[in-house]
Protein backbone atom coordinates (compact mmCIF):
# COMPACT_ATOMS: atom_id res chain seq x y z
CA UNK A 1 0.00 0.00 0.00
CA UNK A 2 1.20 3.48 -0.71
CA UNK A 3 2.36 5.35 1.81
CA UNK A 4 2.64 9.41 2.33
CA UNK A 5 4.26 11.36 4.78
CA UNK A 6 4.70 15.33 5.43
CA UNK A 7 8.16 15.75 4.56
CA UNK A 8 8.66 19.13 5.30
CA UNK A 9 7.38 22.47 7.55
CA UNK A 10 7.70 26.35 6.97
CA UNK A 11 5.85 28.99 7.92
CA UNK A 12 6.11 32.89 7.24
CA UNK A 13 5.52 35.67 9.82
CA UNK A 14 4.36 39.44 9.15
CA UNK A 15 6.73 42.11 10.24
CA UNK A 16 4.08 44.37 12.35
CA UNK A 17 3.17 42.53 16.24
CA UNK A 18 0.32 44.32 17.61
CA UNK A 19 0.15 43.99 21.48
CA UNK A 20 -1.80 43.60 23.92
CA UNK A 21 -1.32 47.27 25.23
CA UNK A 22 -2.19 48.57 21.45
CA UNK A 23 -5.44 46.96 21.78
CA UNK A 24 -5.88 48.87 25.39
CA UNK A 25 -5.97 51.87 22.89
CA UNK A 26 -8.43 50.95 20.45
CA UNK A 27 -11.39 48.92 22.55
CA UNK A 28 -11.94 49.12 25.69
CA UNK A 29 -9.98 45.95 26.95
CA UNK A 30 -6.78 45.19 29.61
CA UNK A 31 -3.23 42.81 29.05
CA UNK A 32 -4.80 41.58 31.96
CA UNK A 33 -8.14 40.15 30.74
CA UNK A 34 -6.92 39.27 27.64
CA UNK A 35 -3.80 37.14 29.14
CA UNK A 36 -5.93 35.36 31.44
CA UNK A 37 -9.26 34.42 29.11
CA UNK A 38 -6.94 33.34 26.46
CA UNK A 39 -3.25 33.68 26.68
CA UNK A 40 -2.76 35.83 23.94
CA UNK A 41 -0.06 38.68 24.82
CA UNK A 42 0.56 39.83 21.25
CA UNK A 43 -0.29 38.80 17.16
CA UNK A 44 1.08 39.32 13.68
CA UNK A 45 -0.67 42.17 11.36
CA UNK A 46 0.25 41.61 7.55
CA UNK A 47 0.28 45.25 6.19
CA UNK A 48 1.10 45.43 2.56
CA UNK A 49 1.21 42.12 2.08
CA UNK A 50 -1.87 39.71 0.59
CA UNK A 51 -2.57 36.55 2.04
CA UNK A 52 -0.77 35.19 -1.26
CA UNK A 53 2.34 37.03 -0.64
CA UNK A 54 3.14 35.78 2.72
CA UNK A 55 1.86 32.44 1.64
CA UNK A 56 4.13 32.41 -0.97
CA UNK A 57 7.09 32.97 1.54
CA UNK A 58 6.37 30.31 3.87
CA UNK A 59 5.79 27.98 0.46
CA UNK A 60 9.09 28.41 -0.87
CA UNK A 61 10.71 27.71 2.26
CA UNK A 62 8.38 24.37 2.63
CA UNK A 63 9.66 23.45 -0.92
CA UNK A 64 13.52 24.54 -0.19
CA UNK A 65 13.63 21.90 3.11
CA UNK A 66 11.56 19.28 1.00
CA UNK A 67 15.12 18.93 -0.72
CA UNK A 68 12.39 18.62 -4.04
CA UNK A 69 12.60 20.77 -7.37
CA UNK A 70 9.73 23.18 -7.82
CA UNK A 71 9.12 21.67 -10.82
CA UNK A 72 8.73 18.04 -9.06
CA UNK A 73 5.45 19.46 -6.75
CA UNK A 74 1.92 18.41 -8.90
CA UNK A 75 -0.58 20.11 -6.75
CA UNK A 76 -1.00 22.83 -4.65
CA UNK A 77 -3.76 23.80 -2.17
CA UNK A 78 -4.24 26.35 -0.15
CA UNK A 79 -6.69 26.43 2.76
CA UNK A 80 -7.89 30.02 3.89
CA UNK A 81 -10.82 32.19 4.46
CA UNK A 82 -9.12 35.43 3.95
CA UNK A 83 -8.37 34.74 0.09
CA UNK A 84 -6.60 37.79 -1.67
CA UNK A 85 -9.96 38.08 -3.92
CA UNK A 86 -13.46 36.75 -2.92
CA UNK A 87 -14.65 34.70 -6.39
CA UNK A 88 -11.56 34.31 -8.30
CA UNK A 89 -8.62 33.90 -9.21
CA UNK A 90 -8.18 31.52 -6.21
CA UNK A 91 -4.96 32.24 -3.49
CA UNK A 92 -3.92 28.92 -4.45
CA UNK A 93 -3.22 29.90 -8.53
CA UNK A 94 -1.54 33.26 -7.26
CA UNK A 95 1.22 31.39 -4.76
CA UNK A 96 1.91 28.97 -7.75
CA UNK A 97 2.16 31.50 -10.21
CA UNK A 98 4.49 33.29 -7.68
CA UNK A 99 6.69 30.65 -6.81
CA UNK A 100 6.96 29.70 -10.93
CA UNK A 101 5.29 26.03 -10.45
CA UNK A 102 4.95 24.19 -13.57
CA UNK A 103 1.77 25.49 -15.56
CA UNK A 104 -1.06 23.23 -15.44
CA UNK A 105 -0.90 22.06 -11.97
CA UNK A 106 -3.96 21.22 -9.89
CA UNK A 107 -4.39 24.19 -7.68
CA UNK A 108 -7.47 24.99 -5.67
CA UNK A 109 -8.34 26.86 -2.06
CA UNK A 110 -10.18 25.03 0.44
CA UNK A 111 -12.24 26.83 3.20
CA UNK A 112 -12.87 25.22 6.45
CA UNK A 113 -11.93 27.72 8.75
CA UNK A 114 -9.45 26.83 11.74
CA UNK A 115 -9.78 23.34 10.37
CA UNK A 116 -8.19 24.25 7.45
CA UNK A 117 -5.11 22.39 8.13
CA UNK A 118 -6.19 19.16 9.16
CA UNK A 119 -8.61 19.37 6.05
CA UNK A 120 -5.37 19.40 3.94
CA UNK A 121 -3.84 16.78 5.41
CA UNK A 122 -6.44 14.59 4.62
CA UNK A 123 -6.68 15.79 1.16
CA UNK A 124 -2.60 15.61 0.61
CA UNK A 125 -2.49 12.36 2.11
CA UNK A 126 -5.84 10.52 -0.40
CA UNK A 127 -4.01 12.11 -3.71
CA UNK A 128 -0.61 10.87 -2.62
CA UNK A 129 -1.64 6.94 -1.51
CA UNK A 130 -4.06 7.17 -4.40
CA UNK A 131 -1.56 7.30 -6.83
CA UNK A 132 -3.27 11.09 -8.12
CA UNK A 133 -0.19 13.05 -7.10
CA UNK A 134 3.30 12.67 -6.29
CA UNK A 135 4.38 15.80 -4.12
CA UNK A 136 1.69 18.29 -2.58
CA UNK A 137 2.15 21.71 -1.40
CA UNK A 138 0.09 22.68 1.39
CA UNK A 139 -0.59 25.95 2.67
CA UNK A 140 -2.41 27.49 5.67
CA UNK A 141 -2.22 31.54 5.07
CA UNK A 142 -4.70 33.99 6.29
CA UNK A 143 -4.52 37.64 6.72
CA UNK A 144 -7.52 37.82 9.32
CA UNK A 145 -6.81 41.66 10.25
CA UNK A 146 -8.69 42.17 6.80
CA UNK A 147 -11.88 40.66 8.14
CA UNK A 148 -11.44 41.67 12.41
CA UNK A 149 -13.63 44.54 13.56
CA UNK A 150 -11.18 46.64 15.59
CA UNK A 151 -14.26 48.06 17.37
CA UNK A 152 -15.32 44.51 18.58
CA UNK A 153 -13.48 44.26 21.81
CA UNK A 154 -14.94 39.80 21.60
CA UNK A 155 -12.94 39.27 18.77
CA UNK A 156 -10.25 41.88 18.17
CA UNK A 157 -8.10 40.47 20.30
CA UNK A 158 -7.95 37.36 19.45
CA UNK A 159 -6.75 37.52 15.81
CA UNK A 160 -3.49 37.50 13.64
CA UNK A 161 -2.26 37.35 10.24
CA UNK A 162 0.29 34.33 9.31
CA UNK A 163 1.41 31.67 6.88
CA UNK A 164 2.27 28.00 7.26
CA UNK A 165 3.29 25.69 4.82
CA UNK A 166 4.48 22.00 4.11
CA UNK A 167 4.81 19.42 1.46
CA UNK A 168 3.25 15.94 1.26
CA UNK A 169 5.07 13.27 -0.59
CA UNK A 170 5.29 9.66 -1.30
CA UNK A 171 7.39 7.77 0.88
CA UNK A 172 8.10 4.56 2.75
CA UNK A 173 8.41 5.40 6.46
CA UNK A 174 7.11 8.28 9.00
CA UNK A 175 3.81 8.27 7.48
CA UNK A 176 0.81 9.70 8.32
CA UNK A 177 -1.42 7.51 10.43
CA UNK A 178 -4.75 8.54 10.36
CA UNK A 179 -6.57 12.29 9.98
CA UNK A 180 -10.11 12.64 11.13
CA UNK A 181 -12.11 15.39 9.44
CA UNK A 182 -15.87 16.39 10.32
CA UNK A 183 -18.41 19.16 10.13
CA UNK A 184 -21.61 20.14 11.67
CA UNK A 185 -23.46 23.15 9.68
CA UNK A 186 -26.16 23.61 11.97
CA UNK A 187 -23.69 25.75 14.04
CA UNK A 188 -23.01 27.93 11.27
CA UNK A 189 -24.06 31.33 12.74
CA UNK A 190 -22.54 30.98 15.75
CA UNK A 191 -19.14 31.67 14.01
CA UNK A 192 -19.86 33.90 10.79
CA UNK A 193 -18.62 36.57 8.58
CA UNK A 194 -22.03 37.60 6.86
CA UNK A 195 -21.09 39.92 4.45
CA UNK A 196 -20.15 39.89 0.94
CA UNK A 197 -21.70 36.89 -0.46
CA UNK A 198 -24.59 35.49 -2.29
CA UNK A 199 -26.44 35.54 0.91
CA UNK A 200 -25.52 39.20 1.94
CA UNK A 201 -24.42 40.70 -1.00
CA UNK A 202 -21.66 43.89 -1.21
CA UNK A 203 -24.01 46.88 -0.68
CA UNK A 204 -23.88 50.22 1.64
CA UNK A 205 -26.23 48.47 4.02
CA UNK A 206 -24.01 45.33 4.25
CA UNK A 207 -20.37 47.70 5.34
CA UNK A 208 -22.57 49.85 7.84
CA UNK A 209 -23.77 46.76 9.57
CA UNK A 210 -20.52 45.64 9.27
CA UNK A 211 -21.33 42.65 8.42
CA UNK A 212 -18.29 41.88 6.56
CA UNK A 213 -16.35 41.35 9.87
CA UNK A 214 -15.86 38.13 12.00
CA UNK A 215 -19.17 37.94 14.21
CA UNK A 216 -19.04 35.01 17.36
CA UNK A 217 -21.04 33.68 19.97
CA UNK A 218 -17.20 32.84 21.86
CA UNK A 219 -18.59 31.40 25.08
CA UNK A 220 -20.91 28.97 23.18
CA UNK A 221 -18.29 28.52 20.78
CA UNK A 222 -15.43 27.84 23.13
CA UNK A 223 -18.18 25.31 25.48
CA UNK A 224 -18.50 23.39 21.96
CA UNK A 225 -14.77 23.13 21.08
CA UNK A 226 -13.67 21.83 24.28
CA UNK A 227 -16.25 18.94 24.70
CA UNK A 228 -15.76 18.27 20.78
CA UNK A 229 -12.03 18.10 20.78
CA UNK A 230 -11.66 16.08 23.99
CA UNK A 231 -13.84 13.21 22.43
CA UNK A 232 -12.08 13.48 18.96
CA UNK A 233 -8.61 13.32 20.05
CA UNK A 234 -9.58 10.19 22.18
CA UNK A 235 -11.15 8.72 19.06
CA UNK A 236 -8.47 8.84 16.90
CA UNK A 237 -5.57 7.98 19.81
CA UNK A 238 -8.28 5.04 20.53
CA UNK A 239 -9.07 3.75 16.64
CA UNK A 240 -4.90 3.54 16.19
CA UNK A 241 -4.18 1.93 19.48
CA UNK A 242 -1.88 4.40 20.33
CA UNK A 243 -1.60 5.45 23.74
CA UNK A 244 -1.38 9.22 24.96
CA UNK A 245 2.38 8.25 26.63
CA UNK A 246 3.79 7.69 23.06
CA UNK A 247 2.70 10.95 21.41
CA UNK A 248 5.77 13.25 20.93
CA UNK A 249 4.22 16.49 20.81
CA UNK A 250 0.46 17.50 20.97
CA UNK A 251 0.07 20.48 18.31
CA UNK A 252 -3.16 21.74 18.97
CA UNK A 253 -5.08 24.70 16.62
CA UNK A 254 -3.73 27.83 18.70
CA UNK A 255 -7.48 29.31 19.47
CA UNK A 256 -7.71 29.74 23.35
CA UNK A 257 -4.43 28.95 25.69
CA UNK A 258 -7.60 27.18 28.17
CA UNK A 259 -9.00 25.47 25.59
CA UNK A 260 -5.55 23.38 24.53
CA UNK A 261 -5.24 23.06 28.37
CA UNK A 262 -8.95 21.47 28.81
CA UNK A 263 -7.35 18.94 25.60
CA UNK A 264 -4.10 18.36 27.24
CA UNK A 265 -5.50 17.56 30.84
CA UNK A 266 -7.68 15.06 29.17
CA UNK A 267 -4.77 13.09 27.61
CA UNK A 268 -2.88 14.00 30.71
CA UNK A 269 0.15 15.25 28.94
CA UNK A 270 3.03 17.12 29.93
CA UNK A 271 3.23 20.80 29.34
CA UNK A 272 6.93 19.63 26.98
CA UNK A 273 4.61 17.41 24.75
CA UNK A 274 2.33 20.27 23.95
CA UNK A 275 3.74 23.26 21.08
CA UNK A 276 2.00 26.47 22.54
CA UNK A 277 2.19 29.76 20.15
CA UNK A 278 -0.77 31.66 20.78
CA UNK A 279 0.62 33.94 23.45
CA UNK A 280 2.70 34.80 20.08
CA UNK A 281 0.64 34.87 17.21
CA UNK A 282 -2.91 34.54 18.27
CA UNK A 283 -5.81 33.05 16.25
CA UNK A 284 -4.24 32.74 12.99
CA UNK A 285 -7.18 30.52 12.00
CA UNK A 286 -5.82 27.67 8.55
CA UNK A 287 -1.96 29.03 9.61
CA UNK A 288 -2.18 27.91 13.60
CA UNK A 289 -1.62 24.33 13.48
CA UNK A 290 1.55 24.51 10.55
CA UNK A 291 3.33 27.81 11.98
CA UNK A 292 2.90 26.26 15.81
CA UNK A 293 4.86 23.09 13.98
CA UNK A 294 7.28 25.14 12.72
CA UNK A 295 7.98 26.77 15.81
CA UNK A 296 8.47 23.16 17.49
CA UNK A 297 10.98 22.13 14.38
CA UNK A 298 13.06 25.63 14.15
CA UNK A 299 13.55 24.95 17.96
CA UNK A 300 14.78 21.65 17.67
CA UNK A 301 12.01 19.62 19.58
CA UNK A 302 10.37 17.90 16.39
CA UNK A 303 12.75 15.61 14.79
CA UNK A 304 12.57 13.16 11.78
CA UNK A 305 10.32 10.26 13.19
CA UNK A 306 8.84 12.70 15.85
CA UNK A 307 5.04 11.06 16.58
CA UNK A 308 2.26 14.26 16.55
CA UNK A 309 -1.19 14.41 17.43
CA UNK A 310 -3.02 17.53 16.19
CA UNK A 311 -6.33 18.84 16.56
CA UNK A 312 -8.18 21.59 15.35
CA UNK A 313 -12.00 23.29 15.69
CA UNK A 314 -13.42 26.12 13.74
CA UNK A 315 -16.21 27.72 12.11
CA UNK A 316 -18.52 25.89 9.99
CA UNK A 317 -18.53 24.24 12.47
CA UNK A 318 -15.41 22.00 11.47
CA UNK A 319 -13.10 20.07 13.39
CA UNK A 320 -10.63 17.45 12.92
CA UNK A 321 -7.29 15.70 14.22
CA UNK A 322 -4.50 13.76 13.10
CA UNK A 323 -1.93 11.35 13.72
CA UNK A 324 1.14 11.41 11.67
CA UNK A 325 5.17 10.70 12.07
CA UNK A 326 7.17 13.53 11.03
CA UNK A 327 8.92 12.63 7.94
CA UNK A 328 11.35 15.94 7.44
CA UNK A 329 15.14 16.70 8.09
CA UNK A 330 16.07 17.49 11.34
CA UNK A 331 16.51 20.90 11.35
CA UNK A 332 20.08 21.09 13.11
CA UNK A 333 21.50 19.50 9.78
CA UNK A 334 20.17 21.26 7.63
CA UNK A 335 21.04 24.85 9.86
CA UNK A 336 24.92 22.97 9.48
CA UNK A 337 24.37 22.36 5.89
CA UNK A 338 23.45 26.48 5.88
CA UNK A 339 26.25 27.31 8.21
CA UNK A 340 28.98 25.25 6.18
O1 LIG B 1 -10.69 29.35 16.28
C1 LIG B 1 -12.04 29.07 16.13
C2 LIG B 1 -12.67 28.75 17.38
N1 LIG B 1 -12.69 29.91 18.24
C3 LIG B 1 -12.58 29.72 19.51
O2 LIG B 1 -12.37 28.62 19.91
C4 LIG B 1 -12.82 30.87 20.45
C5 LIG B 1 -13.68 30.40 21.56
N2 LIG B 1 -14.06 31.40 22.52
C6 LIG B 1 -13.17 31.98 23.39
O3 LIG B 1 -11.99 31.78 23.29
C7 LIG B 1 -13.74 32.80 24.52
O4 LIG B 1 -15.12 32.63 24.57
C8 LIG B 1 -13.41 34.32 24.44
C9 LIG B 1 -11.95 34.53 24.74
C10 LIG B 1 -13.77 34.85 23.06
C11 LIG B 1 -14.24 35.08 25.48
O5 LIG B 1 -13.98 34.58 26.78
P1 LIG B 1 -15.19 34.20 27.76
O6 LIG B 1 -14.58 33.75 29.02
O7 LIG B 1 -16.06 33.23 27.02
O8 LIG B 1 -15.88 35.59 27.98
P2 LIG B 1 -17.38 36.03 27.66
O9 LIG B 1 -17.61 36.16 26.21
O10 LIG B 1 -18.32 35.13 28.43
O11 LIG B 1 -17.41 37.46 28.34
C12 LIG B 1 -17.23 37.64 29.73
C13 LIG B 1 -17.21 39.13 30.03
C14 LIG B 1 -18.38 39.89 29.42
O12 LIG B 1 -18.79 40.89 30.34
P3 LIG B 1 -20.05 40.69 31.27
O13 LIG B 1 -21.21 40.48 30.33
O14 LIG B 1 -19.75 39.48 32.10
O15 LIG B 1 -20.11 41.97 32.04
C15 LIG B 1 -17.79 40.53 28.19
O16 LIG B 1 -18.49 41.71 27.82
O17 LIG B 1 -16.04 39.73 29.49
C16 LIG B 1 -16.40 40.85 28.65
N3 LIG B 1 -15.43 40.96 27.56
C17 LIG B 1 -14.28 41.65 27.67
N4 LIG B 1 -13.75 42.36 28.69
C18 LIG B 1 -12.54 42.93 28.47
C19 LIG B 1 -15.49 40.39 26.32
N5 LIG B 1 -14.39 40.72 25.62
C20 LIG B 1 -13.63 41.49 26.43
C21 LIG B 1 -12.38 42.12 26.27
N6 LIG B 1 -11.88 42.80 27.31
N7 LIG B 1 -11.66 42.01 25.13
Amino acid sequence: MRKASLISIASYLPERILTNADLENLVETSDEWIVKRTGIKERRIAQDEATSDIATKAARLAIERSGLRSDEIDALICATITPDHFCMPSTACKIAANLGLNTGITAFDISAACTGFIYLLELANSLVTSGAKKNVLIVGAEKLSSIVDYTDRSTCILFGDGAGAGVVSLSDENEIIDVHTASDGRFGDLLITPGQGSACVADENMLKNRQNFIKMNGNEVFKIAVSTLTKDVVEILEKNKISSDEIDFFIPHQANFRIIDAVKQRLKLPDEKCVLTVQKYGNTSSASIPMALNDAYENGRIKNGSLLLLDAFGGGFTWGSALLRFGGVDFDKISNAIKS
